[in-house]
């Protein structure tokens, strides 16, 4: 007797977890691609009297791979005072009081296998941001498109032709 129970109790365990899986997965499917957590405007930062560099906000782009965004303790050196008129920019103050960070959505993202290096282009290199991912200092909206148009293996390989960069196989696909 004490066996069929724990059998029934498991297998109503199982449809509740396969129950609750279908419709997490329908959430996940249903949600919007792109969700950023803020607005956020390129264009506003980078006017020239904000003094900011891209490196200002991205500065492992420098020294790594990922090019990253600066936690909020960085954008708090001007939004410690309140800063524009737009009634989300408050949220930064709040947020960094209790400790949180945002989580910006990573829109530029090759296909797995393929590596990519900031560090090389931007400091070896010497490529300009925008050589990649446009003009990135116009966008007064957050990014939710991918920016760098030259995503394609056509325009990597194209470049590193001229510039005599590697071209094997093996150099991009690891
Ligand atoms: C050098 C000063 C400075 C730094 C550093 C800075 N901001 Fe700002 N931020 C401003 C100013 C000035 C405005 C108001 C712009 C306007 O309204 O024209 C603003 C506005 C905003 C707004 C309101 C919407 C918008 O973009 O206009 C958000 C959100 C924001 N900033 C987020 C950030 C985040 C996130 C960081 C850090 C990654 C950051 N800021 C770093 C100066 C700064
Ligand atoms: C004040 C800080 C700040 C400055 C300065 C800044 N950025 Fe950003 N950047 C951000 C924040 C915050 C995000 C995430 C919100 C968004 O995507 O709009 C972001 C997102 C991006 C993205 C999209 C990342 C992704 O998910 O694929 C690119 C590309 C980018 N920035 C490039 C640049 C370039 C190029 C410059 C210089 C022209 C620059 N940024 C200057 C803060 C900054
Ligand atoms: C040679 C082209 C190229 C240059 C130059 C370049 N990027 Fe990128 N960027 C890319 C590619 C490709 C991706 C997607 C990388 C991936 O999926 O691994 C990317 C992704 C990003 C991202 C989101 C992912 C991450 O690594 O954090 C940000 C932010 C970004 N770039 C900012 C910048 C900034 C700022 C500069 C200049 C300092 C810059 N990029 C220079 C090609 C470039
Ligand atoms: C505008 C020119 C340009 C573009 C576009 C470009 N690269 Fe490069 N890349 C270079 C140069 C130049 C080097 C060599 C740096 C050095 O060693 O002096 C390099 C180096 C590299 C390396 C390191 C190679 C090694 O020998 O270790 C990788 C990996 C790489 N690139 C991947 C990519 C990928 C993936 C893309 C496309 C998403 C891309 N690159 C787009 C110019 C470019
Ligand atoms: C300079 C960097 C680079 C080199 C060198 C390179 N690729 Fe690619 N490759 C890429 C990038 C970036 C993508 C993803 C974007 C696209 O599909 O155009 C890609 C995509 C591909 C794909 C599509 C499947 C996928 O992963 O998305 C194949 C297949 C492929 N490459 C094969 C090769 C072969 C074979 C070689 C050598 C002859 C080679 N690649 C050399 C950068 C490179």
């Amino acid at each position: 007797m004490f066996r069929i129970w724990s059998i029934l109790t498991g297998l109503l365990i199982l449809g509740l977890i396969g129950m609750s899986s279908f419709y997490f997965i329908k959430k996940l499917e249903a949600a919007p691609l792109i969700e950023e957590p803020l607005p956020f405007s390129h264009k506003a930062h980078m006017a020239p009297k904000q003094h900011l560099k891209c490196t200002s906000c991205h500065p492992e782009a420098q020294t790594t791979p990922y090019a990253g965004i600066v936690k909020l303790w960085k954008c708090m050196q001007c939004h410690d005072v309140p800063q524009g008129k737009n009634p989300e920019e408050p949220l930064l103050k709040k947020y960094y009081k209790k400790g949180k960070e945002f989580h910006w959505v990573q829109v530029n993202r090759l296909p797995g296998d393929v590596y990519f290096s900031h560090a090389m282009h931007v400091t070896v290199a010497k490529i300009k941001c925008q050589h990649c991912h446009g003009q990135v200092q116009n966008q007064s909206k957050t990014i939710t498109v991918p920016t760098a148009g030259k995503m394609t293996m056509f325009e990597c390989i194209q470049c590193h032709e001229q510039k005599g960069a590697r071209i094997s196989c093996g150099v991009c696909h690891q």
